[in-house]
């Protein structure tokens, strides 16, 4: 059996989120799968970031960060706006507006629930960093939390190049 011979990656589940932080005074972000909880006690959790992602860039400069848990609810806008676009060249945020959270932007609309983040730790994979954040407050939501095999199966959504996950 080699790496290539079996699908077993596939059968990984994930949820979707919006990761939103500060670019020199302007809010970014980007739409990332990747997103766990490390630890129950301080709790800290930890997003996969790919390097040439603007987001990595800001969270470097500025570490507090807003994840916002996507829900089925969520308006699939959102998806396309921060996961196909670099907030380098475009205002992710025009066509929603953003509350700011403990600091952090929060993009508006049907969220399960916001993770006020300070990242702790960068930890270097190659093409993605790993970013550890320590959690510095949370917000409730509401709505049912969207599966990426939700997104896949029926959003019909793809993932671009830069997700970890990204399949040819
Ligand atoms: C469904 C989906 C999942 C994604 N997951 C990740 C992820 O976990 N990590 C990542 O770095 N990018 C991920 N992306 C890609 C980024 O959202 C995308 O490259 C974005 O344009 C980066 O914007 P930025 O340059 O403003 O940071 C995902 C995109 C989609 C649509």
């Amino acid at each position: 059996m080699t790496l290539m011979d079996n699908n077993a990656l596939y059968d990984i589940t994930y949820g979707m989120y919006v990761v939103g932080c500060y670019s020199d005074g302007r809010p970014a972000g980007c739409i990332v799968n990747t997103c766990f909880q490390v630890t129950s006690e301080n709790p800290t959790l930890a997003i996969s970031l790919n390097k040439n992602n603007h987001t990595l860039d800001c969270i470097k400069k500025n570490p507090r960060f807003c994840i916002s848990i996507i829900s089925e609810d969520t308006d699939p806008f959102v998806i396309s706006s921060f996961g196909f676009r670099s907030a380098r060249d475009t205002d992710k945020y025009e066509d929603f507006g953003y509350d700011v959270l403990d600091g952090a932007p929060a993009v508006r609309g049907n969220f399960c629930g916001r993770l006020v983040m300070d990242a702790i730790e960068f930890m270097d994979c190659g093409t993605h960093v790993i970013v550890v954040g320590k959690l510095a407050a949370q917000y409730g939501g509401s709505g049912t939390p969207m599966t990426y095999s939700y997104y896949h199966d029926v959003i019909k959504g793809r993932a671009p190049k830069n997700a970890p996950t990204y399949r040819k």
